[in-house]
């Protein structure tokens, strides 16, 4: 495996499919882990520690901080109902994020879900959050990899734009937010039916830029070389998007946002 980066990255593993390339990512340096939708086994932990490695663990309730918690994670990682992508959470932070502080401790827990500016991560460090994780903000960056036309529904979008569903559940049947594009709102005007009766859900509506079928309903979001219907493929984001009104490099949002955190 050949790194990119001198710089610190974490590896995030999903849990409700298995950690196939967790010895590789430890083997090749990774220093930190952060898994989401399970808890790591002691056998996962026992490798991370003897790699000297830390490790988090996403969460977003009080019970499921007090479960993670047996297992002395570095750190956690609270998310909301606001965060783009799929969603774990069954709450909202404003709700989360105080049960998850409350039984931390001394253990640091950062923030996840609409946070889209430097006064956002103000807000989340003045009740009590050690740090914040922000994904939509940074697909918005020049560095992304989106295709253009998601990255302009992205630009073009409201606050009432994005919805909590389990619409694109064809690889996997997890909740999800994302933006109210065709296939959405189609399948909610036939009365959001499930799995076999869904409208259109045979089609290959596009093609990856190796040539394989993107199906309706695919969890895959539409990327560069994609081409087909891409305006009707699943497009994740947070509630924070009506915040984001332009595409600065990486480099740039960082700035920004320690400006804007430290009121400059
Ligand atoms: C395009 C996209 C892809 C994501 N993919 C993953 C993923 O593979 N694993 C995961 O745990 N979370 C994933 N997330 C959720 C993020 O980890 C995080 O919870 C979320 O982005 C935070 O909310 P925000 O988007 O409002 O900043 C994804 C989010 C987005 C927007």
């Amino acid at each position: 495996m050949s790194l990119k980066t001198n710089g610190n990255y974490f590896a995030n593993y999903i849990l409700q499919f298995e950690p196939k390339s967790l010895d590789k990512v430890i083997e090749a340096g990774c220093k930190y882990f952060q898994f989401s939708w399970g808890l790591p086994s002691l056998e996962i932990i026992s490798k991370i520690r003897n790699a000297g490695a830390k490790f988090g663990i996403q969460v977003s309730s009080k019970n499921n901080a007090e479960k993670a918690l047996e297992l002395k994670p570095d750190f956690l990682i609270c998310q909301g109902l606001e965060a783009g992508g799929h969603i774990q959470a069954t709450q909202y932070n404003k709700y989360a994020l105080p049960q998850v502080l409350e039984v931390a401790g001394e253990i640091p827990v950062l923030v996840s879900g609409g946070i889209s500016t430097g006064e956002d991560i103000r807000a989340a460090i003045h009740i009590g959050a050690a740090g914040v994780v922000m994904g939509t903000r940074f697909i918005t960056t020049k560095e992304s990899n989106l295709a253009d036309i998601y990255t302009r529904k992205l630009l073009e979008a409201g606050e009432n734009s994005t919805v909590y569903t389990n619409c694109y559940n064809k690889d996997w049947n997890a909740m999800h937010r994302v933006l109210r594009t065709n296939t959405f709102l189609n399948w909610e005007a036939e009365g959001c039916p499930l799995i076999g009766n869904k409208p259109g859900e045979g089609d290959v509506i596009a093609k990856s830029a190796s040539g394989s079928d993107i199906y309706r309903y695919s969890a895959r979001r539409p990327v560069e070389g994609d081409t087909g219907d891409l305006e009707s493929m699943c497009m994740y984001a947070g509630e924070g998007i009506s915040k984001i009104k332009d595409i600065p490099t990486a480099a740039e949002l960082i700035e920004r946002l320690w400006k804007e955190f430290e009121n400059k």
